[in-house]
């Protein structure tokens, strides 16, 4: 018996090595606390888990971090806890990842985890180039599919996707996190209480200096700098305005834009000088449904001047709103300053001061967290999830019209997205 157990075992690892495989268990205590409830497990499969938001915000912050405070509990009175696989390509760092983490399994084989009826979910946070191939395979697979945005970098396969998760009947959705920061949801408050009265107007800068290497090192991915790549402030920021704008403001029904590429030449993560085929800066405008107009300035080429990495100012009837990540700022129309022209004279106006707070009044979690548990409730008990593939697409299409705009040096309309557009 034992030794049969031995053939079985050096075989297994004589298969994995020859075809390159390598599957794992790190040793070490599991992140599920000692006297929680039993709680039931759901399999995670968790792909670009190496990357900067594989890491940060979706394992340490989102599923880690769920692990730890003993699942998520349902209405049933059940209590789930996450049980990831982290898949990658590079078995050390997928290993290290799991020690420090302390997540049983690892894999460098997505057939393997696609193909092991124990992982429910599918998840990507690959760089984007990668996710469509792999997101088709798990929906073949029959898993419920989540993943970073944007889903894909063409609008035409965004929509295919959509319909096959549609087909497959599995659940699906498109990480939206910044619906779920303290600025905006403060932002979304004011909104609805009416103060801005009729919003007319919205100017947001979104940005700041990413070093192109040498003295100073990248703090983003050199992908994100080459268009073959899936690389390019468009495809990157745009999918997040669309869920923002629309969210906040209502549909968005046509845009104007322009992209650049301010810097031509940037070094990479190994310090090799490469050329820049994306594009690093975007000003854009937006037409919303019923009138407000957006503009939008997006720039890694920018130098900070603002309290935030992403400003939105509102501009209402009755009041504005000017709102950043953790926090929301407004001025009611009775509170407003005069402001007169006149440049000859120091102007008596602290503008800066004549604004109030919003109060925080919730306790925030992270944001991605918060959409995790989410997608969580709505795979286990059909809880409902608005960040679905029709919505991952529409955020693509709103890049394509984005693209064409600048292309054609004209407006493009955005029109409405059904499943069957
Ligand atoms: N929601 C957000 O706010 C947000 C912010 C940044 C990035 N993102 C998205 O997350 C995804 C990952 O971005 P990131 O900044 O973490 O990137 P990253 O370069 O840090 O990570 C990319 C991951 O893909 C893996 N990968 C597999 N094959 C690869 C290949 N051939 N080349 C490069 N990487 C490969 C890497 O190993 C790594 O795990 C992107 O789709 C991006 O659009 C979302």
């Amino acid at each position: 018996m034992i030794f049969h157990l031995l053939c079985f075992c050096f075989l297994s690892l004589s298969i994995g090595i020859l075809i390159g495989v390598e599957t794992g268990r790190a040793r070490g205590r599991r992140s599920i606390p000692e006297g929680v409830p039993a709680v039931e497990r759901i399999g995670i499969i968790m792909n670009g888990v190496t990357g900067r938001m594989g890491t940060n915000q979706h394992l340490e912050r989102s599923i880690v971090a769920i692990r730890k405070q003993g699942g998520i509990r349902l209405r049933d009175g059940r209590s789930v806890a996450p049980d990831p696989v982290l898949l990658g390509r590079s078995a050390q760092k997928l290993e290290a990842l799991a020690r420090k983490y302390e997540v049983e399994r690892w894999s460098t084989s997505v057939e393997d985890c696609l193909a092991d009826p124990q992982n429910s979910i599918y998840f990507d946070a690959q760089a984007t180039e990668l996710r469509a191939g792999c997101v088709r395979a798990a929906l073949a697979a029959g898993k419920h599919v989540y993943c970073e945005k944007p889903l894909t970098g063409d609008f035409q396969q965004a929509i295919e996707l959509a319909r096959m998760a549609a087909n497959a009947g599995v659940k699906h959705g498109i990480v939206q996190d910044k619906l779920f920061l303290p600025g905006l949801l403060k932002l979304k408050q004011v909104i609805q209480s009416g103060f801005l009265g009729q919003i007319l107007s919205v100017r947001g800068e979104f940005g700041y200096w990413v070093f192109e290497g040498g003295q100073q090192q990248p703090q983003r991915p050199s992908w994100n700098y080459r268009k073959e790549d899936g690389g390019g402030i468009i495809l990157d920021m745009f999918p997040h305005w669309q869920y923002l704008l629309e969210n906040l403001f209502g549909p968005v029904t046509a845009i104007s834009c322009i992209g650049a590429t301010h810097i031509p030449l940037r070094a990479d993560e190994a310090g090799a000088t490469y050329k820049a085929t994306a594009d690093d800066a975007v000003y854009a405008t937006f037409q919303i449904e019923g009138g407000v107009i957006v503009q939008m300035n997006s720039s890694w080429c920018t130098r900070v001047h603002r309290d935030d990495l992403l400003i939105l100012q509102v501009d209402g009837t009755s009041g504005s709103a000017v709102a950043g990540l953790r926090e929301c700022e407004v001025q009611h129309r009775s509170t407003t300053p005069r402001a007169t022209w006149n440049p000859d004279t120091p102007d008596p106006n602290n503008y800066l001061e004549g604004w109030q707070k919003v109060p925080t009044t919730a306790s925030y979690e992270n944001a991605f967290k918060i959409q995790w548990e989410m997608f969580l409730r709505h795979v286990l008990e059909d809880a409902p999830f608005p960040h679905d593939f029709l919505q991952a697409a529409r955020g693509v299409q709103v890049v394509d019209a984005g693209l064409r705009s600048w292309a054609e040096r004209k407006w493009q309309d955005v029109p409405r997205l059904t499943l069957q557009s």
